[in-house]
């Protein structure tokens, strides 16, 4: 049978004086690490340098900082989107160095002097670029979530295929000709919840053709 404890005092409150002391003893060398354990969680700071949109930028960042963070929070360029975070969607596509990147992937402080352009840099509203305005003559686009991540991409990617890069559906062949399928296949890393897909198609092959209207 069970009993209490003599003198009135239960287990219960025991234990809880116990855990009690536990916790005031604890508190003081808790407050003796915690500063320091701040100060090692500062985030560490670097100098990045690099061209955005033919302009160059002097930035001082977080070296955690990727290049999508730095172009929509600290250049305020918000045209590239991030959708997924995880380089899975291609919303927020820029060209470094003639090359596509998923922003949202990469460090800034990886690219301190590189060339980067963002979907600011291709045209304006009085003079878009002719894939923007191809885009918009072949609706390709609902939402437009994606559409800023698609148009940098195109552009890269005729580039790719103008500049002789191999196939991506051919093996054999050495060089990339143009097709839809070929288009198709290397836009696959820029992805269209709408499904937009074929008018983004159409729209490409407008400016792979030069047609204007
Ligand atoms: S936001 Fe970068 S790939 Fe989706
Ligand atoms: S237009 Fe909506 S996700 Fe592409």
């Amino acid at each position: 049978m069970h009993t209490e404890p003599t003198g009135g005092v239960s287990r219960r409150e025991i234990l809880g004086t116990g855990a009690a002391t536990a916790s005031m003893l604890a508190a003081p060398a808790m407050a003796a690490v915690t500063p320091d354990k701040a100060r090692e969680a500062d985030p560490p700071l670097v100098r990045v340098m690099l061209t955005v949109n033919g302009k160059p930028e002097n930035l001082t960042l977080d070296a955690r900082t990727t290049l999508l963070d730095m172009a929509r929070e600290h250049l305020k360029l918000t045209g590239s989107k991030k959708g997924c975070d995880h380089g899975q969607c291609g919303a927020c596509t820029m060209i470094v160095e003639g090359r596509r990147v998923n922003s949202c992937l990469s460090l800034a402080v990886m690219h301190d002097g590189d060339t980067i352009t963002t979907i600011e840099g291709l045209g304006t509203p009085d003079k878009l670029h002719p894939m923007q305005a191809a885009f918009v003559r072949h609706d390709g686009y609902q939402c437009g979530y994606c559409t800023p991540g698609q148009i940098v991409s195109a552009v890269a990617m005729l580039e790719e295929v103008r500049s002789g890069a191999p196939s991506f559906v051919s093996p054999d062949l050495e060089h990339a000709e143009y097709s839809d399928t070929e288009v198709r296949e290397r836009m696959s890393g820029n992805l269209c919840r709408c499904a937009a897909y074929p008018n983004i198609v159409a729209a490409i092959g407008d400016v792979h053709a030069g047609k204007k209207s």
